[in-house]
């Protein structure tokens, strides 16, 4: 951890997003998780910030294979307090529409294969996610991304499937019976993981389709393709939203532990 600069920002995200850092470093560190994907430091808006790509370098990790503990605990060793996520999703909600901006309040986690929890051991831990994404961040969000004249759906319920497939039109009909307003693959359980280090977390998501059964069919190029469309919005609300983030943190998410564990 020598010579190790404390970075308080993260962002998650996908390829592309380490364009917005200006004289970026790249590293790698050890976890107990395994080994980090790279790590790009450097500045958004005169503060210090790390950028990681879910997907690896050149989009090569699926969904169900990204070490999500590695990655939330890289960030965390690098003492990131703070992390800002982008996710593409598909609408379930039929009001929601390519294009459109989401920051969701809720989610309902539908993965089967992932390390869920970093509190395996005999800590035994239940951590509270009543409000599952930072309160703080999210109203940031929101109100940056309405300052920039964006549409923005500022509260959805996400839910989280497995994938690497998209889901079934069934499965999409379930999910809206259920109260789902849009659908990734990669929400879960980054969020959790993050709550149970104390990290404050929240995501900035784009529609990039409407979800199996709203449209005829579902082509990842075709969600390649409008994710690179939305990507400068997201840039801009992304690098506005760090530059007003307060250096305190007002929210429960540093406190996460307390009243955890029955100790
Ligand atoms: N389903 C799951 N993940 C996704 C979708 C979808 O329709 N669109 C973008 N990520």
């Amino acid at each position: 951890m020598k010579n190790l600069r404390k970075v308080e920002i993260g962002i998650i995200g996908g390829t592309g997003f380490e364009n917005l850092l200006e004289n970026a470093r790249q590293l790698r560190l050890g976890t107990p998780y395994g080994i980090s994907p790279p790590l790009h430091t450097g500045k958004i808006r005169g503060k210090n910030v790390v950028f990681l790509s879910r997907h690896g370098p050149n989009h090569s990790v699926p969904p169900h294979k990204i070490n999500y503990r590695a990655n939330i605990y890289a960030l965390h060793k690098m003492g990131v307090a703070r992390i800002l996520a982008t996710n593409a999703v598909g609408a379930i909600n039929r009001n929601f529409k390519p294009g459109d901006i989401v920051v969701p309040h809720d989610f309902v986690d539908f993965t089967k294969l992932r390390s869920v929890t970093f509190y395996d051991g005999d800590l035994v831990t239940h951590i509270d996610v009543s409000q599952p994404y930072c309160p703080e961040i999210r109203k940031l969000l929101v109100e940056t991304a309405k300052r920039l004249g964006f549409d923005v759906w500022e509260k959805a319920v996400i839910t989280c499937t497995e994938g690497p497939r998209y889901e079934t039109p069934a499965e999409i009909k379930m999910f809206r019976r259920l109260g789902c307003d849009v659908v990734g693959m990669t929400s879960a359980p980054e969020a959790v993981l993050a709550r149970e280090l104390e990290i404050c977390y929240a995501s900035v998501c784009y529609v990039s389709n409407m979800a199996a059964g709203i449209q005829k069919r579902l082509t990842a190029l075709e969600v390649s393709k409008a994710s690179e469309s939305v990507f400068p919005k997201i840039e801009q609300i992304l690098s506005e939203t760090i530059e007003t983030l307060p250096s305190e943190r007002n929210c429960p998410c540093a406190n996460a532990l307390k009243r955890a564990r029955l100790e």
